[in-house]
């Protein structure tokens, strides 16, 4: 198997999804929140690029849809939820559509789409376990997109990537890492202290800043939930999968 990990979605251009399985990182949140989302019963999650689009199909049905996500870490004025994964309660959220916009994680799951990966996963810390199994099982190329910080290079996603190599070398025999997944295992082994790592990260501290620490501790939480939401490309929603289950 083959696992590769790109820092920054500005390389996503540059590199061939066909036929791989990409896996979509924002720990920081988009990510840990679509697996909270799924995990507390919302029927699915539709990554929007814009607040007005978000805001567009709410319109079309005000009561089974939220329009939920933020700019500048914050909720959008006249959304349902902002971003922080314990807005998601299983009270607010189950039997509902999410219609979520944020300033990078929705961005790079619509990019790799368009760039017809076989498979696309949502992964954070609350799902790595069942991340990395599925992910295993759906091809034999392995690509973890890591969303960053505006078109840069973001640490909470890298070091994130590298606990991903760590359990996948341990689920697989002769898994061959290119040499930016090799990094990413490196970096990892420089942060075992998830919550130290959120807040020496740049956007872990403007989270903290801004009133959201207590979401840098929930998102450090490793294998709270077992779903993998995928990004099923023609019905433009992420859900659970129930055939890739099996
Ligand atoms: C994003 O997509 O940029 C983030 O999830 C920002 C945030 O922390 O809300």
């Amino acid at each position: 198997m083959k696992l590769d990990v790109v820092f920054c979605p500005s390389e996503v251009e540059a590199i061939e999804l066909r036929g791989k399985v990409a896996v979509v990182v924002d720990v920081l949140r988009a990510t840990s929140t679509i697996v909270t989302a799924v995990a507390n019963g919302a029927r699915c999650v539709i990554p929007f690029l814009s607040p007005e689009e978000a805001l567009k199909a709410k319109r079309s049905d005000p009561r089974g849809i939220l329009v939920c996500g933020e700019r500048e870490g914050k909720a959008v004025e006249g959304f349902d939820l902002g971003n922080s994964p314990l807005e998601y309660r299983p009270e607010k959220v189950r039997g509902k559509i999410v219609a979520l916009t944020t300033t990078n994680g929705t961005r790079t799951l619509k990019l790799c789409a368009s760039k017809g990966a076989s498979r696309i996963f949502a992964g954070s810390f609350l799902n790595l376990s069942a991340l990395c199994q599925r992910a295993i099982r759906s091809g034999d190329e392995i690509v973890m997109l890591c969303s960053g910080k505006e078109g840069r290079f973001g640490l909470e996603d890298a070091v994130f990537a590298g606990f991903c190599v760590f359990k996948l070398e341990g689920l697989s025999r002769g898994v061959e890492l290119s040499d930016s997944a090799l990094a990413a295992r490196g970096l990892a082994e420089g942060f075992s202290d998830i919550v130290g790592m959120f807040l020496r990260s740049e956007h872990g501290r403007y989270l903290a800043r801004v009133g959201f620490e207590e979401d840098l501790r929930f998102c450090a939480k490793i294998d709270l939930f077992d779903v993998v939401p995928e990004y099923m490309v023609k019905e433009n929603c992420l859900r659970e999968n129930d055939e890739g289950k099996r």
